[in-house]
């Protein structure tokens, strides 16, 4: 009988990427999805460490899974991800039905340790960042099970060089490491032959793609005067034939150099959406931090990317509570968050991470102080994202279809050039193919999405795909 997977993915964009590729590798080993984990044969957990709780989250979920497990024997436990990454070892000390732990740098073994955990027992792979090669650190050379056909990730580079003090990325993820730029075009090419017309670029720090090649190069005696910058990917995945839109995430305000602005704002196909973590509007928090510009620098590079990409929608992240945060501080950031009138902003309430520069700071600052900042917060960018929403009436935008809308059928959704949700109604001729560009006219404005009109449909999608229903 076909064995079955269940993956339960936490964490950012990267990690759901990773889960692409272990399915793909779980595929390829003959297994099938599960309708839902209880009946699962094999369940994977793909962890992240980088905010609060996870830890306890994980904990939980493997209790719940033991007794799961006490029914079924035969199923398989796996725990992938950052956490693995990091606490590799106290995992099986706390769950010991856990049958295999694998490290971030091990995605392309999850199959074959799932095989080996049956025929001799638990299995822990754990390569350490600095030990790693290219084929680990790029889940993008293996196999995937996409989950939509018309749009893909693929990761440019892994791993931080940067020493922000709140964050564990740089201890799990190791330091950075770029994927060649003809490697990464030749995949753009072959996604584009395969049907995908939108590919999302993804790096920890995606402005100092390529730094660590032009070194090696260096190193080797090789000429490397002409460097290829991120904005030269951008240009040449854009270019690709069939590649109508590229997204990216995340660059880092210190590295966005103006080569970056003008590729965005050069290639038509790279969208008019710049996601840029700010994390404070305090010159002090950044410095403590460690962030490497100040609120003022950022606004500079902000105003210089709104005057140069035409139309451009900006999100970021933000952090309240980061220890000594004054009431100054948080103010500094109310500022620099009206001024700037994102688009949309996640705020996350600092939490420590053992091991971090930060976790070993005084002056925390109370919880209920930090909820009320983030509150404050939320309010500001509310009226900002609700305003440029309303900015939108009356435009026709090109929108990207990607199902039935889960609340109304009747509606079907997509994502505007600047990575805004839109819904409008589906015509007698039924719903749109998953994948379909369409003119779609906006006629009204709630605070999280648009609401819109067909105008006229622009192209299909090579591949024929199932209609699915997305989230609103
Ligand atoms: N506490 C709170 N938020 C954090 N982030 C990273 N580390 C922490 C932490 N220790 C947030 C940052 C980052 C986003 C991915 O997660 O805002 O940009
Ligand atoms: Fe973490 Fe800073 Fe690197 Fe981003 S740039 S992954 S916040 S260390």
């Amino acid at each position: 009988m076909t064995r079955t997977y269940h993956i339960a993915t936490y964490g950012c964009q990267m990690n759901e990427h990773d889960t692409e590729r272990i399915a793909g590798l779980l595929e390829a080993d003959g297994m099938a999805p599960a309708g839902e984990l209880e009946s699962a044969d094999v369940v994977v957990l793909n962890t992240c460490c980088i905010r609060e709780n996870a830890d306890n989250k994980l904990y939980a979920k493997l209790g719940d899974l033991k007794v799961l497990k006490t029914h079924n024997p035969d199923m398989q436990i796996a725990v992938g991800g950052c956490l693995a990454q990091k606490d590799r070892d106290e995992i099986r000390e706390r769950a010991g039905h856990v049958d295999v732990v694998f490290g971030t740098h091990n995605v392309h073994r999850a199959a074959q340790l799932l095989d080996d955990a049956r025929q001799y027992g638990p299995q822990v792979e754990v390569l350490e960042a600095a030990a790693r090669d290219d084929a680990e650190a790029f889940p993008s050379a293996l196999p995937a099970r996409r989950e939509v056909d018309y749009s893909a990730w693929v990761t440019i580079q892994v791993g931080c060089d940067n020493n922000c003090a709140f964050c564990i990325v740089p201890a799990v993820r190791g330091p950075e490491l770029s994927r060649p730029f003809d490697d990464l075009v030749a995949e753009a090419q072959r996604l584009a032959d395969d049907g995908v017309s939108e590919i999302t670029l993804l790096g920890q720090n995606v402005n100092s793609y390529g730094r660590d090649l032009t070194l090696a190069a260096r190193k080797a005696g090789e000429d490397t005067r002409v460097r290829p910058l991120f904005g030269d990917l951008l240009r040449a995945v854009g270019a690709v034939d069939g590649i109508e839109r590229v997204r990216y995430t995340s660059p880092h305000p210190k590295d966005l150099r103006p080569e970056t602005i003008e590729a965005m704002a050069e290639t038509p196909s790279v969208c008019e959406h710049l996601h840029l973590p700010v994390q404070s509007g305090s010159d002090q928090v950044l410095a403590a931090m460690h962030r490497g510009y100040t609120g003022e620098r950022y606004l500079e590079r902000v105003n210089l990317a709104k005057a140069t990409i035409d139309d451009l929608a900006i999100t970021t992240d933000i952090i309240v509570g980061f220890p000594g945060e004054t009431d100054a501080d948080h103010r500094a950031t109310m500022e620099l968050v009206a001024e700037v009138g994102y688009d949309a902003a996640y705020i996350f309430i600092y939490s420590p991470r053992p091991g971090t520069e930060a976790a070993s700071l005084a002056n925390t600052v109370p919880h209920e102080v930090a909820v009320e900042r983030l509150e404050e917060l939320r309010r500001v960018v509310q009226r900002s994202s609700a305003h440029n929403h309303q900015e939108r009436i009356g435009r026709t935008e090109r929108v990207l279809v990607e199902g039935l809308s889960k609340r109304d059928p009747s509606q079907q959704t997509g994502r505007t050039g600047q990575y805004k949700l839109i819904h409008f109604p589906v015509t007698e001729a039924g719903p749109l193919r998953p994948g379909t560009y369409a003119d779609v006219q906006v006629v009204d404005a709630a605070r999280q999405y648009l609401v819109g009109e067909l105008v006229e449909v622009v192209s299909r999608p090579k591949t024929r795909v199932r209609i699915p229903v997305v989230s609103v």
